[in-house]
């Protein structure tokens, strides 16, 4: 059995869970490639007779480049396959819209695995608020060893049915999907040009190559966000406003958060923002 398995990862998290879920079917006798889809293509399907497929949830959704990537996989045809997922406060039914996406284009995933992952969502920094600072931990890595093992040998089964979100943030959920961001939030990106300095760092760090910079070095987005807030989050003089920064997203990360502190289950930091540079509280 050949194994290839695509996954995006921007900080790193499914990137550490790709690798033990390739480990766990290595140890089975198998063989697993897998490939980021931030920094390579994908290869061909031809010569792999299992898929994999891994993704943080972004917006309580899958991200835009991951259903891409899926719907953009040549000779997609009909052999084993599965799903992981990284997260880092609530997944909702993301796992569910992979598997949806993974079905439409022809895949029948017959397992998934679920990891939380450190969130460096920039609208929870902005709020103070560092969710899952230490996941992937040893034993979500070692679980996910055993889940690459079982899907080459068992296969492990989908949950029957996952409950929707609550409605706050299934209207989130909504929001955040692939047609509002591609019809209207990707254009909303303001530059401040007063404070750019031109550092092409912006650039440099964004997951789907959708910033160039214009002749006089500053900063130009195009049309192939997903969304990811990292151009934002990094600027090293604040020099990005992206919709995260608008009041009315205030108020509901401002919500979100709140119920992040509350719960027992979440682990969180105490943050600063400031210059691109994430402190934490001693
Ligand atoms: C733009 C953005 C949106 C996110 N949205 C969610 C979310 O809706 N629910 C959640 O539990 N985690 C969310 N996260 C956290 C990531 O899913 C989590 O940190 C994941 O492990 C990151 O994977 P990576 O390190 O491989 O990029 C979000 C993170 C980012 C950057
Ligand atoms: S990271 Fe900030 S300062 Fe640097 S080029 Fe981009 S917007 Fe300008
Ligand atoms: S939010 Fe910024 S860094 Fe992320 S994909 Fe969009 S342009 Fe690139």
């Amino acid at each position: 059995m050949k194994c290839l398995i695509i996954y995006y990862s921007l900080t790193n998290s499914t990137a550490l869970i790709a690798e033990n879920v390739a480990e766990g079917i290595r140890t089975s006798g198998s063989d697993a490639v897998i490939c980021n889809i931030k920094d390579e293509a994908p290869p061909e399907l031809d010569s792999f007779d299992m898929l994999g497929i891994g993704t943080p949830v972004y917006g309580f959704n899958v991200p835009i480049n991951v259903l891409e990537c899926i719907e953009g996989l040549s000779n997609k045809r009909n052999i084993p396959s599965f799903a992981f997922l990284t997260y880092g406060t609530y997944a909702w039914n993301a796992g569910e819209l992979l598997k949806k996406a993974m079905i439409t284009s022809g895949f029948k995933p017959n397992g998934w695995f679920f990891s939380h992952g450190a969130d460096y969502f920039l609208g929870y920094l902005k709020k103070g608020c560092f969710a899952s600072p230490n996941h992937p931990t040893e034993e979500e890595k070692e679980a996910a060893r055993r889940f690459g093992h079982d899907m080459v040998t068992a296969g492990t089964g989908w949950p029957e049915s996952i409950q929707p979100p609550p409605v706050i943030y299934r209207i989130e959920q909504i929001f955040l999907g692939r047609r509002p961001i591609r019809l209207y939030f990707q254009k909303k990106f303001k530059l401040n040009k007063d404070k750019c300095i031109r550092c092409g760092i912006c650039m440099k760090g964004c997951p789907s190559k959708n910033i160039s910079l214009n002749p006089e070095g500053f900063p130009v987005w195009g049309r192939n966000c997903i969304m990811c807030l990292s151009c934002e989050l990094h600027c090293p003089k604040e020099a990005i406003v992206s919709p995260i920064s608008w009041p009315v997203m205030n108020l509901i990360m401002k919500y979100n958060v709140s119920h992040i502190l509350k719960d027992p289950d979440i682990e969180k930091l105490k943050v600063t923002l400031h210059n691109g540079k994430i402190e934490t509280y001693k």
